[in-house]
């Protein structure tokens, strides 16, 4: 299972690389404006940073503007990987940039229909939205756990990429569902290491320590 940090905060990015274990690296146009940076040298930066697939959305709407946006983009490094949002228009420029051997990730899915259609056309990954799901009172878990067993059981090889991820119990649950990817802000990751017990137990731990006789 591969985690991916959901950020264009490039402090919170580097935080979460150093420890070791971040194998991507997910961007939208919000958290791009949050940034207050420009989209390029904000994505340049964050190649220096990670090795992995790191996603960059076009926001043109139409087929002919996806693909120029994209130039510039795929231009930045081998690791860039469209972001397409889940449209008549997205899907035909996943379709060839896929074709062109671009890495396409198809984002905006909250149906299972869309994700079939997005592994149709090629997209190395699908971005099924649990959270915005589960806000209107849908189970976007559910979701994925369909998309894992339909991409099963017709060999489709486009990743699951779980996204719009709010906390620990998210990700258990996108693991469980089949995920192979996990995206999720900064904050959510270092959540996960942490369990009351582990804190207690290292304190004892280190407690007793002080009790056992040095070696002269
Ligand atoms: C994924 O690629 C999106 O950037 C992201 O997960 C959206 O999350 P949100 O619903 O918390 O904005």
């Amino acid at each position: 299972m591969k985690f991916f940090i959901d950020s264009a905060d490039v402090s919170e990015i580097k935080r979460a690389a150093e420890i070791g274990i971040i194998d991507g690296v997910t961007t939208n146009p919000s958290l791009i404006a949050k940034s207050g940076r420009s989209f390029e040298e904000v994505v340049k930066e964050i190649t220096t940073i990670v090795d992995g697939p790191i996603s960059a959305e076009v926001t043109a709407m139409d087929h002919a503007g996806m693909m120029e946006e994209a130039k510039p983009l795929i231009a930045i490094h081998e690791n860039i990987t469209i972001k397409v949002p889940m449209t008549e228009a997205g899907i035909t420029t996943c379709v060839a940039l896929s074709k062109q051997g671009v890495k396409v990730n198809v984002t905006l899915i909250f149906h299972l229909n869309q994700a079939i259609i997005a592994a149709k056309a090629g997209a190395a990954f699908v971005s099924p939205f649990a959270g915005r799901l589960d806000d209107i009172g849908e189970d976007g878990l559910q979701m994925i756990a369909e998309t894992s067993a339909v991409f099963a059981q017709y060999g489709f090889d486009t990743e699951i990429l779980a996204a719009s991820i709010r906390n620990s119990l998210h990700v258990k649950q996108a693991a469980l569902a089949g995920a192979d990817v996990v995206t999720m802000p900064g904050e959510v990751f270092h959540k996960l290491f942490k369990h009351h017990l582990t804190d207690q137990g290292i304190e004892k731990f280190l407690e007793d320590w002080k009790s056992v006789p040095k070696s002269k």
